[in-house]
């Protein structure tokens, strides 16, 4: 049975975890799609780097663009990151009727409305459930399984790098920068770090989550964002001697007036479980009016737990190609047209 031609852009630590996860569960993967999934094509800005992966039998492409407008493939996943090569070539992809998987919350926080338009108008999904707390199905889980409640609020873990550092410092009395350099190290921060520690990186993802949750445009600029730069060793202490842990929490809460989006250090009785999470694990509690709280655990951060969301995505996507069917698998998670842009309330 001929595979599914995969085209890969971006061979970091996402990319190389794609192309092993594929690998490690070909068989698995195989079975529940109908056919193989393989990585036919792939890019990077140094083809010459040494990767960790096997690239046999990859034809590797010199460019980016090239590869997403030219390349043989049935489905783009793009996980080179930032604004521009990323853009241009998912809507390369798109104008071409590729389907597009994605990890790039930035992208989607940014550019989001114009490039789910582009995919509506080609009719081929842009999927992107690795965008928002690493290897935990999140998206799906607010977008299908919770499609049954309003939401009301939702409040979470969404920055891996952010908890591991606050996590080395409270529990290993590590220093800020000592642990932001380890959260590099493990290829969890972004490739600007300042994304993650300034909350810009938990804003993307929470405005991505308040879109499919609340059926609003996708708001980024709404968010009232603060990270954890100015959470000191001493404010870490004091708060655990009253009993309290500090995290950088997302918060997107819906009322009768509008919506508030923020982002900041929050301090979280000892007994609460989102204190409990602690290194690159996120978690994401969400209120629905039918089902009550639900709550999500699981590595938020890291090439092989971000690949298991990629290659979700990728099955997903897999199994509609040549249906009528994947022309229907929603990108947000109301209709076009139900989008409605809410009061966004000002936060003091
Ligand atoms: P990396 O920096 O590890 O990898 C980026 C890859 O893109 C590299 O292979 C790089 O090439 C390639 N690249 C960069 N610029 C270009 C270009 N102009 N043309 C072609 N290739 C280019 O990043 P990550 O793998 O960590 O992240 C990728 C995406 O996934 C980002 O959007 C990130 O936000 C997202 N993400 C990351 C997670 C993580 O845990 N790391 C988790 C969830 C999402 P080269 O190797 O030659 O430099
Ligand atoms: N830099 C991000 C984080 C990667 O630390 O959470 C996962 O989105």
């Amino acid at each position: 049975q001929q595979a599914v031609k995969v085209g890969l852009i971006g061979l970091g630590t996402v990319g190389q975890g794609v192309i092993r996860v594929l690998q490690k569960n070909a068989e698995e993967i195989a079975r529940r799609v109908g056919r193989p999934v393989q990585v036919t094509h792939a890019s990077a800005r140094d083809l010459g780097r040494p990767r960790d992966t096997d690239l046999a039998g990859i034809t590797l492409v010199a460019d980016a663009l090239s590869l997403a407008r030219e390349a043989d493939i049935d489905v783009l996943v793009e996980v080179v990151g930032g604004q521009t090569v990323a853009k241009d070539a998912i809507l390369a992809a798109l104008a071409r009727g590729k389907p597009v998987v994605t990890a790039n919350k930035a992208l989607l926080a940014e550019n989001g409305n114009g490039i789910f338009a582009a995919a509506a108008e080609a009719g081929v999904p842009v999927a992107f459930e690795a965008s928002v707390a690493g290897g935990i199905p999140i998206i799906k889980a607010i977008r299908e399984g919770l499609a049954g409640n309003r939401i009301d609020s939702l409040a979470g873990i969404i920055n891996g790098t952010c908890n591991y550092i606050l996590s080395q410092m409270t529990v290993k009395g590590q220093s800020f920068a000592d642990a932001l350099a380890d959260a590099q190290k493990l290829g969890y921060a972004e490739a600007d770090p300042t994304f993650d520690v300034e909350g810009v990186d938990a804003a993307h993802k929470l405005s991505i989550l308040a879109s499919i949750a609340f059926g609003m445009p996708l708001s980024f600029p709404a968010v009232a964002c603060e990270g954890i730069t100015k959470v000191t060793a001493q404010d870490i202490q004091i708060a655990q001697t009253l009993g309290y842990r500090i995290k950088l929490l997302g918060i997107a809460k819906r009322s009768a007036a509008g919506v508030e989006l923020r982002v900041h250090p929050t301090l979280i009785p000892d007994d609460q479980l989102l204190a409990k999470v602690d290194g690159v694990l996120n978690s994401v509690l969400v209120q629905g009016n039918a089902v009550g709280q639900v709550g999500f655990y699981g590595r938020g951060a890291g090439g092989d737990a971000t690949a298991s969301a990629v290659v979700a995505d990728l099955v997903d996507v897999a199994r509609g190609l040549g249906a009528e069917a994947h022309r229907h698998v929603p990108a947000l998670a109301f209709q076009p047209a139900a989008v409605q842009a809410l009061n966004l309330l000002p936060i003091s």
